[in-house]
């Protein structure tokens, strides 16, 4: 069994679908949520799955490695950001060397890097007319948006469509999706 830590800073309705696609599952499941808001949505649903949650702050995360204790104490084997801003750290990284995956909600390498996050990305899209977007699941380095990517998807846009109507599009493709990529990248390790 493989054990997945999701970080995840808001909503996390993309952390409930996969909580959801791996309850039951008999490779892979959630084992611990990670978050740096005490009041992020994601913990509520951790709760309700009753799956266990730790809240990190900065100066930990960056100045000490204690997280990788905590990651050993659940035995983690793959660590799935869904939604989570703060740059990963390098000995986070070089510890689970391409087994870091993020989603990004628009088709790097366009609309990524330091900024480029929720709202903005789909601004930017809608500025720009652009005819597609989408979204794409890459692994995680130290750089913002910048590993390698393993999948994308791609939605139609229409010139009608406002900031919000293109979020929403996005968003589907990411449920739809980022479960399926997490189970295939594991599978593999
Ligand atoms: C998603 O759009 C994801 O691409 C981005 O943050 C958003 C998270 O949404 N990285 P949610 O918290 O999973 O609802």
């Amino acid at each position: 069994m493989k054990h997945i830590a999701i970080f995840a800073t808001g909503g996390g309705s993309n952390a409930q679908k996969i909580i959801e696609h791996f309850e039951n599952h008999d490779a892979a499941k959630v084992s611990l949520i990670i978050s740096n808001k005490k009041n992020a949505g994601v913990l509520d649903i951790a709760a309700a799955k009753n799956i266990p949650t730790l809240i990190i702050n900065r100066e930990e995360f960056y100045q000490t490695e204690d997280i990788l204790q905590k990651l050993d104490t659940f035995h983690i084997d793959f660590i799935v950001l869904a939604g989570f801003l703060w740059l990963m750290p390098t000995y986070l990284v070089k510890s689970y060397a391409n087994k870091v995956v993020n989603i990004h909600p628009a088709l790097l390498p366009k609309y990524g890097g330091k900024g480029m996050y929720g709202m903005n990305v789909h601004r930017a899209v809608h500025a720009a007319q652009e005819e597609e977007s989408g979204m794409t699941i890459h692994y995680v380095n130290e750089h913002y948006d910048e590993g390698t990517i393993i999948f994308q998807a791609k939605c139609t846009l229409q010139i009608t469509d406002s900031p919000e109507d293109i979020a929403k599009k996005v968003l589907q493709l990411e449920h739809q999706h980022y479960p399926k990529v997490i189970e295939s990248v594991i599978l593999e390790i």
